[in-house]
């Protein structure tokens, strides 16, 4: 059986709200990402307004998709950072190819990437990751990602020994091996504009 919600419809101006191209405050898309990525930033309803979802494609073929946190972009690309042994990762490992895409549904906005993945630098990552509070810096390390956990109590147990170890004045986390980033170099960007919606 399958629950028929095909009513479910919003109301959109009509043709006086178009976006047209006069309106891209930029034609080359770091530009244009920057303008809507301030603007969302600008909106305090919208929380995470560098939540992008990223699909990348396993050595079969089969795509898979999850949110991540876009921590920085530029010319160069957009970039995140997650653990070296996810199924992202390893999806990743075997096919660089991925698409990301960040929705911002009070501005009708969505941005849409295609391109290839690189991993950033040790360097880089490891900035990064004390950059962190300390309590997402031992949370990465005691996370196995995408690996089932036998219990909640083991995984509580793990994370309790690292703060033991770690949280104590001017001892610093080493960030693991099997945690870093990686930089999206686009290939292509699709900015989607949609009509305000009718107050009605
Ligand atoms: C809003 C949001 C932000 C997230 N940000 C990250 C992130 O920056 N890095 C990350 O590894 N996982 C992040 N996650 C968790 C991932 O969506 C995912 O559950 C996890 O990375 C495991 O994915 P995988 O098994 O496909 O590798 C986030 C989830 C949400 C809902």
């Amino acid at each position: 059986m399958s629950i028929d919600i095909g009513g479910m419809r919003i109301r959109y101006k009509d043709k006086d709200d178009t976006f047209l191209e006069t309106h891209l405050v930029s034609k080359e898309p770091f530009g244009q990402f920057k303008a809507w990525f301030e603007e969302a930033c600008s909106k305090k309803e919208i929380l995470e307004p560098n939540a992008m979802c990223l699909a990348t494609v396993s050595k079969e073929g089969y795509p898979s998709a999850r949110f991540v946190l876009c921590k920085g972009y530029g010319k160069d690309g957009y970039k995140f950072f997650t653990n070296y042994e996810s199924r992202k990762a390893k999806e990743m490992a075997e096919n660089q190819n991925v698409a990301a895409t960040f929705y911002w549904e009070i501005l009708n906005r969505s941005v849409r990437i295609e391109g290839y993945v690189e991993k950033l630098s040790d360097e880089e990552s490891t900035t990064y990751f004390h950059s962190r509070p300390v309590p997402s810096q031992i949370a990465a390390c005691a996370s196995y990602q995408s690996t089932p956990i036998e219990s909640r109590d083991i995984l509580c147990d793990r994370e309790g020994k690292l703060e033991a170890e770690y949280m104590i004045p001017h001892k610093e986390v080493p960030r693991p091996s099997y945690w870093g980033g990686y930089i999206i170099r686009p290939r292509a960007v699709e900015f989607w504009q949609g009509q305000k919606r009718s107050p009605a």
